[in-house]
Order: structure tokens, then C-alpha cells, then sequence
């Protein structure tokens, strides 16, 4: 099994990109495999969860070319030869891999198709919420069980059909489940409602319209026409706000520090974390590119200080759903108390992540205490290097790789592998911050000294140590 071996960091300077969007590069590749043509992706995310999408449509007849490849990475631009909705029944049960996304959106465009099929995944996607998909295209008039634990986990069997448009209200702020009944709706003969408790990240509805399938937002409610086939198109892939967000923190926490990314996607159903980043004093600056392809990007700039305590909780939750392990790790870096409440979903995702976030941070010397929804998180305190397992899940994973560039002595993540679930390229980008930030020393010395003069603040306050910079895999 991979270790990640982390040691202090240093204050960082650097300019940079990150790979592309997972939840869009997923319905990039499930939307142009639906279209009346071929499409070419750019910037597709090469990770273990995408590539189960694109597995998944090729079991399904959609021949999915390879146009370009990043070194040692894997395919990221791709040409999708849709095939006008109809898809072809696969030879053997489909397999999800890790990825939650492609169970659940894969079942809505399934439900409509007019074979039977099954779904399944590993030992983690085994274990996760499937009822709140099946109820919904039942509802629909899908036949679709869900055979493992107690009726409500997957392997999931459809036995597939004519469906019938439905005004659905979710129990749960999921853009999965929208997706999944948007999906479903395009497919029927009327008109779909799906209300959202919260509003959730809008991937699908964007890529939909960019697609040219008629949608239409009413405050909570989302509406889709049926009968309605995906117009061929080219899309390019934004940088992924999720996988920036760890840069962001680790540079956003020291100060003197200074990260500028590019090309990242800044949909505002997905920069919560750099709203609560900025209620705890962080300074981060976005600018949106002008040429916009359904989704907006552009660059982010973040200088690192000194961090305060907050709540997350509410409406917020679902959009920083993803980013909670590494807000959890800013917390324990930042002076006071914070509070992350109405987070029970995080109980439900690749793993714990409330239970994992809690027993790493307390291996690291934080004081937290867990609630059944939520974290309580003691900052301030010094870090300790520590051997943490990462459960599995790539982001308890990668939280943990950045709190060890904060923490005294070595970090230990057990289990690291799992981090090309969704970030192939992670440890050589964290390699590459620690060996550049050691070649930019001078530069940054002038840097800090720069903003020292112009800030008069105290960079002493910072978590910048001496004790070496390595990051090693053993
Ligand atoms: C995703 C939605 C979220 C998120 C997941 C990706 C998506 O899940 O946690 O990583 O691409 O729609 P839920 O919809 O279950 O909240």
C-alpha cells in the first residue's frame, strides 16, 4: 500500500494549474455520448472515477476516442461519438468503480434505455446510499432495485422502459440525484420538476443548455423537456475548484505566502470554500475569463495570513460539501474555535469523512469533538506529525498530505493510492511545491520582505519551519 511521506512546508510561491473538473468532465462525457454526434473534450480529468464513466459508455456501444494524453496521466482530450440517446445493451454488469457520480447519473440515463442492465462498484460504492436514485425513477416508472445491503445499496438491476415525467422534491441537497432525474426527464415525453432543498452545484443543467437542451431554473425548482436529443458540440474542461482547494489552504494558512491558479472553474455553486476561506481572513481574488463555454473560469488568487475560526453550516453545506476535509485541516491551522454543522452527508460519502477528519486531526494533536453532523475543531495549536490512514477516500488523502506540510516531524497517509480516484499528479504537484519553494528561497525572501514592508504585518506568525521540505512515497 502507497505512504505519502509529507515534512514541513515552506511559504509557498507559485503560479499554477490543476487538472479538470471531475463532477464536468463526467457529464461531458455522458452528455456528448447522448448528442446527435461526435464531440471533442478538452481538459477531461483522467482520474480513476472519469475513466469509470468512459468505461462505462463504451460498455454502453459509444466508441470514445483518445485524441491526446498528459505525460503518465492518461487520456485528456477525448472525441465522444454520441449516439442520438440510444445506447446498446452492455454484456456484463457495468462497473462503477469508486465513483458515486457514475452510479447515480449513469442510473438515470439508464432508466429510459430499452435493455435491462445492472450497475456495481467496489467495496466503498457497495456500501453507499442507492435508495434516494431508486425512488425517484421508480417513481418515474423505471424498474430498478437495489440488491445489496438491506434494499438500499447497489449492485443496482434496471430493467429498463418507457418513464414518465415527475415533479420531484429532493429529501436530500444532492446534485447527484437532480442529475440523475434530469437525465431521466430529458428521456420521457413531458415536462420534469425536480425542487432542490438547497440549491447544488448546476453542472448539469449548464452542460444541458451549452448542449442545447432546453432547461429552466425557477428559484428552487429545476425544469427539463422531454424528448429532447443533446446537440453535438465541442467543451472544454475547467480546472477543478475541488482539487485547487488544497493549494488554496495550504497557501491561503501561511503567511508571507502567495498562489496564483489558472484556469479554474469559479462556478458559484462550487467556490463556497473560498467564501469561508475569506470569512476567516484569508485574501483570495478571483477573475472570470471573459470566454466562458457554459461553465465560468478563470484565475484565483490567494496571499496567505492569518486565519480565524467560523461556522459552516446551512445552504452552505452543499457547496463545499467536497472541500469540508481540507476545511477541517484549515481549521485546526486557524486561531479559535470553528463549527461544521448539517454536514451529515459527509457521512455518507467514499468514507466517514466526519468520523476520518476527527480521528486524524486527533492523531495530529487537535482537539475536535464529533457530532452526528458535524465537527467541532479546536485551532491554533502546533501540529504533530503523524502516521493517518486515509480510509480510502482520496480527499481524507490529500487533507491530510497538506496538514503534514504544517505539522512537526514527518506525516505519514497510509493508503495514498486512492488519490487517483481524483487527482492523478498530486504528489508530483506537492513535490513540486516543496522542490521549487526550496529553489525560489531567495525569491520569496524578497517576496515576503516586499509584502512585510508594504503589509507591516508579522510573518513570525506563520507555520513556516526548518526541518526539511521532503515529500516521499515509500
Ligand atoms: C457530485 C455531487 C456531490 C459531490 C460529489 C460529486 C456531482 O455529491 O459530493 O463528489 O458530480 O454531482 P452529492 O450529489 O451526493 O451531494
Amino acid at each position: 500500500m502507497a505512504e505519502l511521506r509529507v515534512k514541513r512546508g515552506k511559504i509557498i510561491s507559485q503560479e499554477m494549474t490543476v487538472p479538470g473538473d471531475k463532477s464536468i468532465s463526467h457529464r461531458a462525457v455522458m452528455i456528448a455520448a447522448l448528442s446527435n454526434g461526435p464531440c471533442l473534450i478538452e481538459g477531461f480529468l483522467p482520474s480513476e472515477d472519469c475513466l469509470s464513466t468512459v468505461e462505462a459508455m463504451r460498455s454502453l456501444g459509444v466508441q470514445i476516442d483518445v485524441v491526446s494524453e498528459a505525460e503518465g496521466l492518461g487520456p485528456t482530450a477525448l472525441r465522444v461519438h454520441g449516439r442520438k440517446g440510444k445506447l446498446s445493451c452492455p454484456s456484463e454488469p457495468i462497473d462503477c468503480g469508486n465513483s458515486g457520480t457514475t452510479m447515480r447519473l449513469m442510473s438515470g440515463i439508464l432508466a429510459a434505455q430499452s435493455f435491462a442492465c445492472e450497475l456495481t462498484g467496489d467495496e466503498s460504492l457497495l456500501t453507499r446510499p442507492m435508495k434516494r436514485i431508486v425512488e425517484p425513477l421508480s417513481k418515474m416508472g423505471a424498474k430498478i432495485n437495489a440488491r445489496g445491503s438491506g434494499g438500499e445499496c447497489a449492485p443496482l438491476s434496471l430493467n429498463c422502459g418507457e418513464l414518465e415525467p415527475v415533479h420531484y422534491l429532493l429529501p436530500v441537497a444532492s446534485a447527484q440525484v437532480k442529475s440523475a432525474v434530469l437525465f431521466a426527464g430529458m428521456q420521457t415525453s413531458g415536462k420534469t420538476i425536480v425542487t432542490e432543498p438547497a440549491e447544488t452545484r448546476d453542472h448539469t443543467e449548464r452542460m444541458l443548455n451549452y448542449f442545447l437542451v432546453k432547461t429552466a431554473r425557477n428559484e428552487n425548482d429545476v425544469v427539463i423537456w422531454g424528448r429532447q436529443i443533446p446537440e453535438s458540440r465541442d467543451f472544454k474542461v475547467p480546472g477543478d475548484i475541488s482539487s485547487a482547494a488544497f493549494w488554496v489552504v495550504a497557501a491561503a494558512a501561511q503567511a508571507g505566502s502567495r498562489l496564483l491558479v489558472q484556469d479554474v472553474g469559479l462556478n458559484k455553486t462550487r467556490t463556497g470554500i473560498l467564501r469561508v476561506l475569506i470569512r476567516m481572513g484569508a485574501q483570495i481574488s478571483e477573475v472570470v475569463d471573459e470566454r466562458e463555454q457554459g461553465e465560468p473560469f478563470g484565475a484565483l488568487e490567494v496571499k496567505g495570513g492569518d486565519l480565524t475560526g467560523t461556522e459552516v453550516s446551512g445552504d452552505e453545506i452543499p457547496n463545499v460539501i467536497d472541500e469540508l476535509p481540507i476545511l477541517a485541516v484549515a481549521a485546526a491551522l486557524a486561531s479559535g474555535e470553528t463549527r461544521i454543522r448539517d454536514a451529515h452527508e459527509l457521512r455518507v460519502k467514499e468514507t466517514d469523512r466526519i468520523t476520518a477528519v476527527a480521528n486524524n486531526l486527533r492523531a495530529m494533536g487537535v482537539m475536535v469533538q464529533e457530532s452526528y453532523d458535524g465537527l467541532r475543531i479546536e485551532g491554533g495549536n502546533r501540529l504533530r506529525g503523524a502516521r493517518v490512514p486515509s480510509y480510502g477516500d482520496h480527499r481524507i488523502a490529500m487533507a491530510f498530505a497538506i496538514a503534514g506540510l504544517f505539522a512537526d516531524g514527518e506525516t505519514v497517509v497510509e493508503g495514498a493510492e486512492c488519490i487517483d480516484i481524483s487527482y492523478p499528479g498530486f504528489e508530483d504537484t506537492l513535490k513540486k511545491f516543496a522542490s521549487s519553494k526550496l529553489a525560489d528561497e531567495a525569491k520569496r525572501k524578497t517576496n515576503a520582505d516586499a509584502e512585510l514592508s508594504e503589509s507591516d504585518s508579522d510573518s513570525e506568525g506563520s507555520v513556516g519551519g526548518d526541518d526539511g521540505n521532503g515529500i516521499e512515497k515509500g
